[in-house]
């Protein structure tokens, strides 16, 4: 079939037929993703389904299982149903498909988007392989408060660092062609502010400004959106007092009319259902309708435009002028996936085998692993470890076995196919003897006194501690982000024998660091590092790769801090750091600040940063400023330093942030090099949103910051706007 004229298709329709091509349901094919992660869908089993396919009542399944359900169900819509309209497959690809890659927020922390797009792409070349179209995915939300479980999904607390992965994510999965076999299409989630939950509680109450909302929330949507993608999805959460989902300000205001968005709106899971759980709808026809009007052109899982659409077009609710909108949006996203040239391109079972878990995906694997890794501190240099002549003691519940090390948000992947950490070091031909001490929440008995006795009998331990799978991820919000008190005893316990540990934190979020792990002489983050996670590990602590990686999201002091957020605003009673003042903002007994904040990260080498030149000092309206600096790392070992630009706008006509990232760069620097590094700076980087909640740029007098982390001094000066 080749691509229809889609206006004379949609005359053709029926207004059930129409319903069905804004209807997705999770796969009903036994055994697949969707059964095992949900209740039965709508369908409730696969020959119902296929019912479904046949009479035109389902635009397509999501979180499916393989190329034969696909082929089996797309035959079934091309071969058996009245208008033949190519069914669209959709599934949650967050981090890869079978090679996994770091979790998003882990990958951020290689502040490295082009490696972000190669992972990308590499999961859409395996995903299409198994009859996948489209990925729910790039999760874009901005997330500042660390109680929040779905901060693992994103690229962190920062706008600038967001928009930089949403748009490499998109042109991964997408690639040069839509219509390439091996391409899926990105869909920006969760329409809007999903990460401004109050307290950091899943789905709860989001009350922010427009001014907020423009500024942050929303830019790295758009910038997705700029990239190509072609699918947002509305957002569970309420925004000051309106759902996403039935939100027609977020979903035709601003998307439509103000961005020119032509793609598909879908809701996340039931959430056009949930507006009845919100209070403001009174049943499903109700949320049916208001979601709709809102702009959710395609309602998932919940079944509700099935079964309310047809009723509302007859009783003059919804226009049908409306439903045909909807209908040819979906039906040109299908074009433009190429479904109508060929409905199986993305369906080949030899594929499926052979392109999953190649070498050379794995190798991009344990590269975005190894980049995505932060060390946080490294006392008396005590990495990396020589790979013999130290015995080593590896404690703790995530020092081996094959789970926790894919991650959470990982549908298709399998801890099985996964290196753990002591696989990795024992590679090395390190001596290794493992002990796990507790479990993730749990003591168990005689562990704390046999991980004394190991440690006792080491030169060093690596300690493997942190959070388990289920401790981020949706619905996962912590009211402390502590390291369970087990951990914490094990840690304690482990320290009081005197010996030096290199704490490995598997983490899917910032901790709340404290005692004997704070004060540990080094500390690596891994998050979840995906396939390769112990090989990249090892190559990190035996000196085979310098760490690179840097905080997506700032640690806090303590859980109380939350959200703490490196671009925070001054408040009219600042604080000087380091000395905390009564009467200015603070809290009692902890500094002002972060523990480690947003943008830290510490390499094998030791870089010095001079020598800062910022051309004249004056940044003309419609010119550019060239900023440089001089980096020399004066250590024993290669670094990739990830150099960071940083703004603060001194008088503005609404408050500014402390402090902005506005660009970065990765530097390679052998022992002893000095490399200059520069930096323009245009007065677009310098916008933000006035009080006429437009996007405006005033002259004055701004402080700019070439350094390592968003709150070290680096190479500071000043220049003028205009
Ligand atoms: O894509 C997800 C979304 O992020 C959370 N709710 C379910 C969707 C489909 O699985």
């Amino acid at each position: 079939t080749a691509s229809p004229d889609l206006d004379a298709l949609v005359s053709r329709m029926t207004i059930e037929e129409k319903a069905g091509q804004l209807t997705l349901n999770a796969a009903a094919w036994a055994g697949s993703a969707a059964t095992a992660l949900n209740p039965p869908s709508a369908g409730a089993t696969f020959t119902e389904q296929l019912a479904q396919v046949r009479a035109g009542h389902l635009t397509g399944v999501f979180n499916g299982n393989g190329a034969e359900m696909s082929r089996q169900m797309q035959l079934a819509a091309i071969k058996q149903s009245r208008l033949k309209i190519p069914l669209i497959f959709a599934a949650d690809i967050i981090h890869g498909f079978r090679t996994i890659f770091p979790v998003p927020l882990g990958e951020a922390a290689s502040w490295d988007p082009e490696l972000a797009e190669r992972t990308a792409r590499i999961a859409a070349v395996e995903a299409a392989a198994a009859g996948i179209d489209w990925t729910f995915a790039p999760m874009v939300d901005i997330a500042r408060d660390q109680r929040w479980g779905r901060g693992v999904e994103g690229a962190g607390e920062d706008v600038w660092l967001g928009k930089m992965f949403a748009a490499a994510r998109v042109k991964g999965f997408q690639g040069d062609k839509l219509t390439a076999a091996d391409a899926v299409m990105a869909c920006m989630k969760h329409f809007a502010a999903y990460g401004a939950a109050e307290a950091g509680l899943d789905y709860s109450t989001v009350d922010v400004s427009e001014r907020t909302l423009r500024d942050v929330y929303l830019p790295p949507f758009k910038t997705g959106l700029d990239a190509g993608a072609l699918s947002v999805m509305a957002a569970f959460n309420e925004l000051s007092g309106i759902p996403a989902t039935a939100n027609d300000w977020l979903m035709r205001t601003v998307l439509r009319d103000e961005w020119k968005f032509d793609g598909i709106v879908v809701s996340d899971y039931t959430g056009d259902e949930e507006l009845i759980a919100h209070g403001v709808a009174k049943d499903g026809r109700d949320a049916a309708r208001l979601a709709f009007l809102a702009g959710v052109d395609m309602s998932m899982q919940s079944g509700l435009y099935m079964q309310h659409l047809p009723g509302l077009v007859a009783a003059g609710e919804v226009p049908m002028a409306r439903v045909d909108e909807s209908v040819r949006r979906v039906l040109a996203v299908k074009a433009r996936l190429g479904l109508f040239d060929d409905p199986f391109r993305r369906i080949d079972p030899r594929r499926e085998k052979t392109r999953v878990l190649t070498p050379a995906h794995r190798k991009v694997a344990r590269e975005a692993a190894v980049k995505s890794a932060v060390l946080l501190k490294n006392e008396g240099n005590l990495l990396p470890l020589p790979k013999s002549g130290k015995r080593i003691a590896l404690i703790g519940p995530f020092a081996e076995g094959k789970h926790d090390l894919v991650g959470p948000w990982c549908v298709y992947g399998d801890d099985a196919q996964a290196v753990d950490l002591a696989t990795g070091l024992r590679a090395k031909g390190a001596t290794i003897t493992v002990t796990q001490g507790c479990a993730p929440e749990e003591a168990i008995a005689g562990g704390i006194e046999a991980a004394v006795a190991a440690a006792r009998a080491a030169d060093v331990v690596v300690l493997a501690v942190g959070e388990h799978t289920g401790m981020s991820g949706e619905a996962q919000a912590r009211a402390s982000i502590a390291l369970p008190d087990p951990q914490l005893a094990l840690a304690e316990a482990v320290a009081g024998t005197g010996k030096p540990i290199v704490v490995v934190l598997k983490n899917g979020r910032a901790l709340e660091l404290a005692g004997a792990i704070a004060n540990a002489p080094a500390i690596l983050v891994t998050w979840f590092l995906g396939s390769e996670t112990g090989n990249a590990i090892a190559d990190l602590l035996f000196g085979d790769a310098s760490p690179s990686g840097r905080l997506p999201v700032s640690f806090p002091h303590a859980t109380g801090q939350q959200p703490y957020y490196y671009a925070h605003k001054p408040t009219g009673r600042p604080n000087p750091p380091g000395a905390p003042q009564a009467y200015k903002a603070h809290f009692r007994g902890i500094l002002n600040d972060a523990l480690y904040p947003f943008g830290h990260g510490l390499t094998y080498g030791q870089i010095g940063y001079s020598a800062l030149q910022l051309g004249g000092g004056r940044l003309p309206a419609n010119g550019q400023l060239a900023v440089q600096a001089t980096l020399t790392n004066n250590g024993a070992r290669a670094a990739e330093e990830v150099v960071q630009l940083y703004i603060r706008d001194r008088v503005a006509s609404v408050t500014r942030p402390v402090r902005q990232l506005v660009n970065f760069r990765r530097v390679a620097l052998a022992p002893g090099a000095s490399q200059q590094v520069r930096f323009t700076i245009t007065p677009q980087d310098l916008a933000f949103i006035g009080r006429d909640l437009k996007s405006v740029v005033e002259p004055g007098t701004f402080d700019v910051w070439i350094a390592p982390s968003a709150e070290a001094e680096g190479v500071h000066g000043t220049f003028e706007l205009g």
